[in-house]
């Protein structure tokens, strides 16, 4: 691991361990963020392994100019009204996936959103830029523990898990941006942060809502996502499929549909979970049966995401 200062030689070093599919730690004004290719299915999935993440959240996706946004998400008026008035800035927004939109479906986690941040930072600027593409990043801390503001902060939790850190000095925000769901056309408050609430909805003209304030709604983000499920039901720790089901499995198998690793590789798993979830929730089969995933590393987070998906509903 090295921390380096913010430099053309560490920029371009950046963008091209990124290319290759590694971590990148970066500053941000809001906090560090553990970076990714976010195209990057098995890139995205080694974010989850460095951060010991036992769920998967779904990431945002960091950009270095608005025009980027159209390549990848649907865009409401208020998604472009705040775009233009807070970007770059400490704010995320979360928007629908476009049909093809090539960002990873773990950044998603499985959801048909994806949360965009343009940050201010021009350390993360340059990053971005020089990379050309969108940046998977939650902060780059292991799960858990606090949120690093500094360089040294990053390298105390992650040393030998990440192999770059640009050193940018400390976070001016020092807490993480607001998040505000803007997929529909009446936005929503995911999280409180770096852009004040007032000032949204001054700008916005109406409140926000705030699905948190309400007893009936979900009261955080993260289980707003019990609410997503395949169609299908699914059936889990299955050795073989029955008539009918649809099989994922894991390791070797016969009469799979799709494997998620036929070499027992927990991160390849993780990269195909999402995304072959959605291939089988296809009506021509009548339930998707799993295979038991080992439940260290990587595995956590796949069963728990499993579990959710089992769920009946
Ligand atoms: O300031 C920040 O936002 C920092 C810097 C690095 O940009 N990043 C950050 O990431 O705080 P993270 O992963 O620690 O928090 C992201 C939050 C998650 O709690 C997740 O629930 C929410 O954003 N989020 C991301 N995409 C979402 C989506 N499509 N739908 C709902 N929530 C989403
Ligand atoms: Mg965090």
């Amino acid at each position: 691991m090295s921390v380096e200062p913010v430099n053309e030689q560490s920029i371009s070093l950046a963008a091209e361990l990124l290319e290759r599919g590694k971590l990148v730690a970066f500053p941000t004004e809001t906090v560090y963020g553990l970076g990714a290719d976010a195209a990057n299915d098995l890139a995205v999935a080694s974010i989850f392994e460095a951060k010991g993440r036992p769920q998967f959240n779904p990431l945002i996706a960091h950009i270095a100019d608005i025009s980027w946004v159209e390549r990848f998400a649907v865009t409401t008026p208020s998604a472009r009204l705040l775009a233009e008035r807070f970007w770059p800035g400490p704010l995320t927004l979360v928007m629908k996936r476009t049909a093809d939109c090539p960002i990873s479906h773990l950044v998603s986690a499985g959801l048909d959103t994806v949360g965009v941040r343009f940050p201010v930072h021009q350390a993360a600027r340059q990053m971005l830029e020089a990379f050309g593409k969108p940046v998977a990043a939650p902060s780059a801390n292991i799960s858990g523990t606090v949120s690093p503001t500094t360089a040294q902060h990053v390298a105390q939790g992650l040393a030998d898990r990440v192999p770059l850190i640009l050193d940018g000095g400390a976070c001016s925000v020092g807490v993480e941006s607001t998040i505000l769901d803007v997929s529909e056309d009446d936005p929503a408050l995911l999280r409180a942060g770096g852009v004040g609430v007032e000032e949204i909805e001054d700008v916005l003209k109406k409140k926000l809502r705030r699905p948190e304030a309400d007893p009936n709604a979900p009261r955080s983000p993260g289980q707003m996502l019990s609410h997503y499920a395949p169609r299908l039901p699914v059936r889990l720790n299955a050795l073989e499929p029955e008539d009918g089901e649809a099989f994922l499995a894991f390791g070797k198998a016969e009469k799979a549909t799709l494997n998620l690793s036929p070499s027992c590789n927990l991160k390849e798993a993780a990269a195909h979970l999402f995304a072959y979830m959605r291939l089988l929730d296809d009506p021509k089969y009548k339930g998707i049966a799993v295979m038991p995933i080992p439940t260290f590393g990587l595995g956590l987070a796949i069963n728990d995401r499993l579990k959710r998906a089992a769920y009946p509903h």
